[in-house]
């Protein structure tokens, strides 16, 4: 299926896309090729007057040749703010077009991402959702979080956020606990995922 730089996911031609329908879906690295769609999710995002998740849509990107500098950056641990850890993004493209969704990999955990955040965050654009795009991008970031020698990977989600909880328990998360945050004001779980099944590909040894 061809689908043109301009085409936003949302439109007509798109609309009854599912994820599973698309003849390529893929977790890449940011890459300037995107821009233009890039830009697109996060307008939509805002014009959809959602918060920007994962937190690195929050980043500024006028400059985008600084933004991917920026971005590389992170996921070696250069210039990080304290108590951050190294972090690597990634966009989830269809038909070598579209940004459907980011991903934002934790390289490890602090206690702070113990309690709420966890090695894997994600956004899918509004248009593109309940079409099993959350369920891929946190499938393929399991995939490059085995590739960063993840053996297990949590999760955390809004007890509320139904279609994030319920990506997580079809990627084979196990509620590890929940509880209320005052700082968000609301109840989270974690999720643990056991991922060396998928490790062990990476490094060539059969699970
Ligand atoms: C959470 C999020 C990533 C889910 O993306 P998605 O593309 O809709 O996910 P999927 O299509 O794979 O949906 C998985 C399941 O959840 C269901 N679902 C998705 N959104 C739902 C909602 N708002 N209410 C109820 N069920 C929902 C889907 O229908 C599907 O179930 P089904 O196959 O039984 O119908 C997306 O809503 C999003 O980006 N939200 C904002 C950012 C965010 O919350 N990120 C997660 C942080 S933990």
């Amino acid at each position: 299926m061809h689908v043109s730089a301009e085409t936003d996911v949302g439109d007509r031609r798109h609309s009854a896309g599912r994820a599973e329908d698309m003849d390529t879906i893929e977790l890449l690295p940011p890459a300037a090729t995107f821009r233009e769609s890039y830009c697109s999710l996060i307008s939509e995002v805002i014009a959809a007057g959602e918060a920007l998740i994962p937190f690195v849509l929050e980043f500024e990107h006028d400059d985008f040749g600084a933004f991917l500098r920026r971005l590389e950056d992170c996921a070696r641990g250069i210039a990080l703010p304290r108590g951050f850890v190294a972090h690597s993004t990634y966009w989830l493209v269809c038909e070598r077009t579209t940004v459907v969704g980011v991903s934002n990999i934790r390289h490890s955990l602090t206690d702070s991402l113990r309690r709420d955040g966890g090695n894997i965050g994600y956004g899918i654009r509004p248009s593109a959702r309940r079409r099993g795009f959350g369920t891929t991008i946190l499938q393929k970031s399991l995939s490059r979080a085995a590739q960063l020698g993840l053996t297990s990977v949590l999760v955390t989600c809004a007890k509320e956020n139904i279609g994030s909880a319920k990506a997580i328990v079809r990627n084979g998360g196990v509620l590890e606990s929940e509880d209320y945050l005052p700082a968000r004001g609301e109840i989270v779980q974690r999720y643990w995922i056991r991922n060396d099944s998928r490790a062990e590909v990476q490094q060539g040894i059969q699970p």
